[in-house]
């Protein structure tokens, strides 16, 4: 069943957001990631998951550049970009998440947002204070109540909860015309009602944003994703389903015995 569904998503002729064809990754002799051959559809939301060091957020930075692969070719959208500067991928619409900076802590949410989507439209040199109706700001606005932030648009984001930081962080990675997100276990401590919102920010995303989450939640990663790929010792060894990799046996004694989720 699994099979036939790999088979099937292979031959099919949509555009492909992401594909990676023999990717390794090396430091020095230890191989994080050996042999990965991935393709995630445009628009399509893909789950990895993976015991701890199965090599999931190597793979992330090899899509990115942050570790360029030591091994095989990654495109996006059709372009190689496997040597491509990390800048150069953002510019083409890759995103990830990153803690916030320091630098913003002064900052109200709004302007943080406002800051980051000014920081990628062509009026990042203006050093003139928007009025209400600049549709930079606006865009802000819209980016800050997609991720459930627009209560607290003034709020210093040094006053932010864990859970709040984390939707900040979301609202980063959607500056810009977003084309692909990466998020890396955006659950991790967060409260299972904040794990309710991640949920629903997800889902609600434009439909043209497709994304790969890395996430221990069993739960969450079933509920945000339409498929599944299972790593182990730096390898895919699984992909299918939502439901067929929850009940896969073999998954559960990999993952679930491990005390996630
Ligand atoms: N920058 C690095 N330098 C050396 N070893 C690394 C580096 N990044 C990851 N590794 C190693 O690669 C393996 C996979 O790590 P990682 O990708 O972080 O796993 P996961 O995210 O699945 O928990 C681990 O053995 C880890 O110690
Ligand atoms: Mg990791």
């Amino acid at each position: 069943m699994v099979d036939r569904n790999v088979a099937e998503r292979l031959s099919s002729n949509s555009a492909f957001a992401l594909e990676l064809e023999g990717v390794g990754r090396q430091f020095g002799a230890l191989v994080a990631l050996a042999d990965v051959n991935l393709r995630v559809q445009a628009g399509e939301r893909r789950a990895i998951l993976g015991s701890n060091g199965a090599g999931k957020t190597t793979l992330f930075n090899a899509v990115t550049g942050d570790f360029p692969p030591t091994a095989g070719r990654i495109r996006f959208f059709g372009e190689d970009v496997t040597n491509f500067p990390v800048q150069e991928r953002i510019r083409r619409g890759l995103r990830r998440t990153y803690q916030i900076s320091q630098l913003f802590a002064g900052l109200s949410v709004i302007d943080c947002v406002f800051v980051a989507c000014r920081g990628v439209s062509r009026s990042r040199l203006s050093l003139l204070r928007p009025g209400a109706q600049d549709a930079t700001m606006a865009q802000a606005r819209a980016i800050a109540r997609s991720v459930h932030l627009d209560d607290i648009l003034d709020a210093p984001v040094s006053t932010l909860s864990h859970g709040q930081q984390r939707q900040l962080e979301i609202a980063l990675a959607l500056t810009g015309a977003p084309r692909f997100i990466l998020f890396d276990e955006p659950a991790a401590g967060l409260s299972p009602a904040e794990r309710r919102d991640l949920v629903a920010i997800l889902n609600a995303l434009p439909a043209h944003i497709g994304y790969i989450i890395i996430e221990h939640d069993l739960d969450v990663a079933l509920r945000v994703s339409s498929y599944v790929t299972m790593m182990h010792n730096g390898r895919i060894f699984k992909e299918g389903a939502p439901a067929e990799i929850e009940e896969d046996e073999e998954v559960q004694a990999i993952y679930l015995g491990e005390g996630h989720g």
